[in-house]
């Protein structure tokens, strides 16, 4: 039986995969699937936690217990997080957010032209995980990093650059991370790290809350 060590704590997750419009009918978007957000917050229900989940498109059941948002852009993912991160005890950040956006939503759909090439301007959208860990009074906050090369390099710049409190990496491909039941997972924190390795995603993340569960208590009563 869990015992319950997430009672009268607030976790707020993103999951899934945000849609940028690029017309009334188009959209640029990702393969996430929402699995590992889920499960986490699946993992957090049963430690006892409150869990405030914030999903990108997904078509996974709620899961029982939990506040679900569901959310279309990166930018309402990020009013609804901002919206919600009062009082939150911990943050993970699993949602595959665009990083871009088109630059103009077209209001009609765009027709095909004569040239063989169109160029779409793209605009930067705004790092939710990085406006969490800028705050004042910031929850105890993780990150991921999906990566298709150099995991680890990449995976630990991201943790200090963004001054996370933790940081789990994944290598992500075609038929790897995205989507698929199973991920691989490199945990990371600033004197430490543990390789997670390869499992599904709800026993992943059974050892991935572990970690942080450990690393937020001692930093709670240090
Ligand atoms: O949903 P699944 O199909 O189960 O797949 C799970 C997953 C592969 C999507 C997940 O494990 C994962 O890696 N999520 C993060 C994907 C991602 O966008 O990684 P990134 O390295 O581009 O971003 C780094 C971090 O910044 C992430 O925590 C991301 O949530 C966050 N971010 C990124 C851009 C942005 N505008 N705002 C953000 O908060």
């Amino acid at each position: 039986l869990s015992p319950h060590r997430l009672k009268g704590y607030k976790v707020l997750i993103t999951a899934g995969a945000t849609r940028e419009d690029i017309d009334p009918v188009r959209f640029i978007s990702n393969r996430s699937s929402g699995k590992m957000g889920y499960a986490l917050a699946n993992a957090v229900l049963a430690e006892g936690g409150e869990v405030i989940l914030i999903s990108g498109n997904s078509v996974l059941p709620p899961p029982i217990g939990a506040q679900l948002m569901p959310v279309y852009s990166a930018q309402d993912m990020y009013e609804a997080v901002m919206f919600n991160i009062e009082n939150v005890d911990i943050f993970i950040s699993t949602a595959a957010v665009a990083d871009y956006r088109p630059a103009q939503v077209a209001t009609q759909k765009m027709k095909k032209t004569v040239q063989s090439e169109l160029s779409l301007p793209l605009e930067r959208t705004t790092d939710i995980l990085g406006e969490i860990a800028k705050l004042p009074q910031r929850p105890f906050t993780v990150g991921f990093a999906a990566e298709t090369h150099d995991v680890a390099n990449y995976a630990w710049e991201k943790l200090h650059r963004k001054k996370l409190n933790m940081i789990a990496a994944n290598p992500v491909g075609k038929n790897q991370g995205f989507d698929s039941d199973e991920n691989t997972l490199l945990v990371l924190w600033d004197g430490g790290e543990q390789d997670l390795g390869y499992g599904l995603k709800q026993d992943l993340a059974i050892d991935l809350l572990e970690l942080v569960i450990k690393r937020f208590l001692l930093e709670k009563n240090p």
